[in-house]
């Protein structure tokens, strides 16, 4: 056992000094010994690291990342090294090791960060993914369940279903999230309005921190868990589980979706939307996506509103609802769909009713491509010439998305400072804008970025301001950076104010007080305040 793990390390070394990790070589060999140092004799760190000469190297790393922009651009913003540990212990000593040799490291759960921030870098670094750490298990008579960092939804979903047919979990509608990033952010989903958010249904965490402790909610403090359920946990440690808080749903859920085209109606549909969705009944989500369609007449490009919704509760207290609040949608009983909870999470993820509930232990997405994406907050009902220019600018376009969720019910109950993420009371809905594309190379990149910029630029009038406010989750590098986590307080709180509001400031000494030393960084991550250091240090 000795020896070949010796061996192995003695090999990990070669290996990485030939693809000339080491500035010096000693540092990594001492940066190995350090982690066999560190690791239990019956799960050495040696039997999950990955350098770029292994085989398997490029599969795991490709594996989960989402977003094609950052799997081809040069290999310089590869990790040097990709850990896949399967126990805590071994994180404890990739944290504790990383950090005495100073190297740089991501987390990577669903790697469906926007910005690819979970697997790219432009410094030398290594990604510690916990895809090997995904159990769950769900206590049906506590309503709660353990959740480990690197499972997806879709696998905590059918989980819980496997259980209960009435018991679910208010998150994502995305099955292959990953629920470190997730839950860390925020995370809505289709029962926001009557539950809030995934981070508002935590109840404990492990975490990680960067002295290599695993804490829980109770040795952690609650300024620490507090910044965890909402700031984004990869500024703060390595979330290795999460408590969450189960929630109710009835037996008998019903879904339905009506589409209509420009020619159609849509610009009205959508407009009279706005002054619905966030006030009807809490029990009641309607989304509306905006995309481009061909008009079934004449097959020419039109834009097309979709209404996807799903009611917890059945067709015969649907239609009364819909009658009195939104009769314009002209929704009939032929449109309604009764299923139960689990069958709407394969129904809202675009699988189709054949589809065995196995399809949400799939991690591969059945697509990956290049795409940007950018949030927006809506607080005042957009104009239908406001509306009209959207449209506008969507027909210039391939394949533009608008996703816009109502907020309301639940999510004005609860206050702008209960978690990080603020975006509550006085918000109608939020934006997600999507564009996505088939084309490879820079051109085409600049092109559909530079579209997507207009088009937030043109957004400006309508939504929230100063700050115009983002969401964590979709991930926008436009909104500003860190200088390779060099950054000062007030370059930070430029983007750091769009996404958290006033909860800045508590990130801000969360973070200084766990991580002085910004071990845990990346483009967009909470700064610690040197200031404040030197002070406390004399
Ligand atoms: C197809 C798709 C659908 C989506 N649908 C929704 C949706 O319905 N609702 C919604 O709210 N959001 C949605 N999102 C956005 C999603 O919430 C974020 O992209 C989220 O950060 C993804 O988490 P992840 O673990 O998959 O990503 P990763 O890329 O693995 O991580 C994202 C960030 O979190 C950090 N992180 C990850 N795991 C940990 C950990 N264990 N400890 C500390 N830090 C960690 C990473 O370092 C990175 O900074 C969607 C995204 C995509 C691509
Ligand atoms: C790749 O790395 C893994 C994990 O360390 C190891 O088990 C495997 O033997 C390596 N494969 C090759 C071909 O070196
Ligand atoms: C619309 O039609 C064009 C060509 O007629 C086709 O390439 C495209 O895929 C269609 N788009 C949609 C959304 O169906
Ligand atoms: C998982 O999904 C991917 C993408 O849709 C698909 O290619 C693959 O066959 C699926 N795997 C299983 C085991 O169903
Ligand atoms: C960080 O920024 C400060 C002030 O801009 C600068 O003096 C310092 O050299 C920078 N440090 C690094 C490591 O870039």
């Amino acid at each position: 056992m000795r020896t070949s793990s010796s061996a192995m390390i003695s090999l990990l070394y070669i290996l990485l000094f030939s693809v000339s990790l080491a500035t010096s070589n000693t540092v990594h060999e001492n940066f190995l010994h350090c982690l066999s140092l560190h690791s239990s004799p019956s799960a050495p760190v040696s039997t999950v690291i990955y350098t770029p000469t292994n085989s398997s190297y490029e599969s795991i790393f490709e594996s989960s990342a989402r977003n094609l922009r950052f799997l081809s651009s040069s290999t310089t913003k590869q990790p040097k090294l990709i850990f896949t540990p399967s126990h805590e212990s071994q994180i404890q000593a990739i944290v504790i090791c990383s950090r005495k040799h100073d190297i740089h490291i991501r987390i990577r759960s669903g790697g469906h960060d926007y910005e690819g921030l979970s697997y790219v870098s432009d410094v030398s670094f290594a990604i510690v993914d916990l895809v090997n750490i995904r159990s769950i298990s769900v206590d049906t008579q506590d309503e709660s369940a353990w959740v480990q960092a690197g499972a997806s939804i879709g696998e905590v979903y059918y989980r819980i279903a496997e259980k209960s047919m009435t018991l679910g979990f208010p998150a994502g509608i995305c099955p292959t999230v990953g629920v470190g990033g997730l839950f860390s952010g925020g995370g809505y989903g289709n029962m926001v309005r009557k539950y809030g958010l995934a981070g508002d249904n935590i109840i404990d965490a492990h975490l990680v921190d960067v002295n290599g402790r695993i804490l829980n909610r109770e040795s952690m403090g609650e300024d620490l868990f507090w910044a965890i359920t909402g700031g984004g946990a990869a500024s703060f440690g390595v979330v290795v589980s999460w408590k969450i808080k189960l929630v109710h749903v009835p037996s008998t859920v019903t879904v339905f979706t009506i589409a209509k085209t420009l020619e159609q109606g849509a610009t009205e549909l959508v407009h009279r939307w706005q002054f619905v969705a966030d006030e009807i009944h809490g029990d009641l989500f309607i989304r509306a996506v905006l995309e481009v369609a061909n008009a079934s007449s004449t097959g020419e490009k039109t834009g097309r509103a979709s209404f996807i919704s799903l009611f917890l509760g059945n067709t015969d207290k649907l239609l009364p609802l819909m009658e009195k609040s939104f009769p314009e949608l002209g929704l009939e009983r032929t449109d309604c769909i009764e299923m139960s909870w689990i069958e709407s999470v394969l129904y809202f993820g675009g699988f189709s009713n054949e589809e065995s509930m196995d399809v949400l232990l799939n991690r591969s997405s059945p697509s990956k491509n290049f795409f940007k994406a950018k949030s927006d907050f809506v607080k005042e009902p957009i104009s239908k010439i406001g509306l009209e220019g959207i449209w506008k600018r969507f027909l210039e376009e391939e394949t533009p998305i608008m996703r816009l969720s109502p907020y309301g019910g639940r999510m004005n109950e609860i206050s702008e400072s209960e978690t990080p993420f603020p975006h509550r009371l006085g918000n109608k809905y939020i934006i997600q804008y999507m564009l996505i594309w088939e084309e490879e190379g820079i051109e085409a990149s600049e092109r559909h970025i530079g579209w997507m910029r207009r088009l937030y630029s043109y957004m400006a009038p309508y939504v929230s301001k100063s700050p115009r406010a983002a969401y964590l989750n979709y991930r926008d590098l436009d909104l500003g950076t860190n200088n390779n986590g060099n950054t000062s307080y007030l370059q930070a709180s430029i983007w750091g104010t769009k996404y958290f509001k006033n909860n800045f400031n508590r990130l801000v000494h969360v973070k200084t007080k766990v991580d002085p030393g910004n071990f845990f960084r990346n483009e967009q991550s909470i700064p610690s305040l040197p200031l404040w250091r030197k002070k406390k240090r004399e």
